[in-house]
């Protein structure tokens, strides 16, 4: 038997061997649900992934940050494959791969390119080296590199997303809501990096505002659930990250009022922003209402804002 033969008997696709994978945008928090709501939406990444068993890595990307990614083990997309190689007996063996990589999720914005790209590097690695990850086991290593659950876990399961943290052991549901959801996105042109906007939160928050968002994230989660429209009424409203975020979001004030007065059933930050992300159970007309309203109500406080209209992604991360 050749060692190839030998390799694909055991389940281990041979070195060279190449795989593409397809993985969501996600949008985190869902107004209320801090850190552990989030969804999938219908842009995505894709990542065609050769392994090498030289050390040598190359880094091809087109599309969304192009210019930006690392090209070195800097590069998450890698850094991810690595951590998961380094895990398995049969990944021992790679030590080098190809990256290509082409991007639709903008950079920085808030709709989670950063656990788009460890989850691309995690489901393909994986699949290369014959599964032998599940995907809880998927969703755990993604968890711990991306050091919160509520992008990482819709991006490779889809869907709505509820997920727990418990002593760093991440359990998280994917469900689909009775009513069927339009996302209106308005994606500012100015990067806001996670760890900037998790830096202005306060370490404790009030009783009452506690109380705020379990009852509406409860809510959310319940109406979604049932289907029932008219529970949504104010269920997008926060009170523990929103208002700590407001001064490095110029416009985002405006451009939830805006979205509220254009049709939307809610509007909230997308994750740590800047994008703002709108709920709409409407027709086209009114999504197109509500992209045009955020847009100006975002150019009216200077900021130049792209707005996208995407459904839910019901998949997840898939091979393609
Ligand atoms: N829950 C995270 C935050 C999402 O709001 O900081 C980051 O994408």
């Amino acid at each position: 038997m050749t060692e190839n033969e030998e390799l694909i008997m055991s389940g281990v696709k041979p070195a060279g061997a190449r795989i593409k994978v397809r993985v969501p945008g996600t949008s985190a928090n869902c107004g209320p649900g801090f850190d552990c709501l989030g969804l999938a939406c219908s842009i995505y990444n894709d990542l065609e992934l050769t392994l090498l068993r030289e050390p040598k890595l190359i880094v091809e990307t087109t599309g969304e940050g192009a210019e930006s990614v690392p090209t070195d083990d800097k590069n998450i997309v890698w850094r991810s494959i690595k951590m998961l190689l380094e895990r398995t007996k049969s990944g021992a063996e790679f030590k080098g791969a190809v990256i290509k990589m082409e991007n639709h999720i903008p950079m920085s914005r808030g709709l989670g390119s950063s656990a788009a790209a460890i989850v691309a590097g995690l489901k393909a690695a994986n699949a290369i080296v014959g599964s032998p990850f599940n995907r809880q086991e998927l969703l755990q290593l993604a968890t711990d590199i991306e050091g919160h659950p509520d992008n990482v876990a819709p991006a490779l399961l889809g869907g709505f997303t509820v997920s727990v943290m418990d002593h760093g052991k991440v359990q998280t549901l994917s469900f689909l809501p009775k009513i069927p959801m339009n996302f209106v996105l308005a994606v500012p042109d100015f990067p806001l990096p996670t760890w900037q906007a998790r830096q202005v939160l306060p370490k404790e928050v009030a009783m009452k505002d506690a109380v705020f968002n379990i009852s509406r994230a409860s809510m959310m989660v319940a109406a979604l659930i049932k289907g029932k429209e008219r529970f949504f009424k104010n269920v997008f409203d926060d009170a523990i990250h929103q208002p700590y975020r407001k001064d490095l979001i110029p416009g985002l004030r405006e451009a939830i009022d805006s979205a509220r007065k254009a049709g939307a059933i809610g509007a909230a930050l997308s994750g740590a922003g800047p994008a703002v992300i709108a709920f709409t159970v409407e027709k086209q007309h009114i999504a197109n209402d509500i992209a045009s309203a955020m847009a100006q109500a975002f150019a009216s406080k200077n900021v130049k804002a792209k707005a996208m209209i995407l459904k839910l992604d019901t998949r997840g991360a898939h091979i393609i």
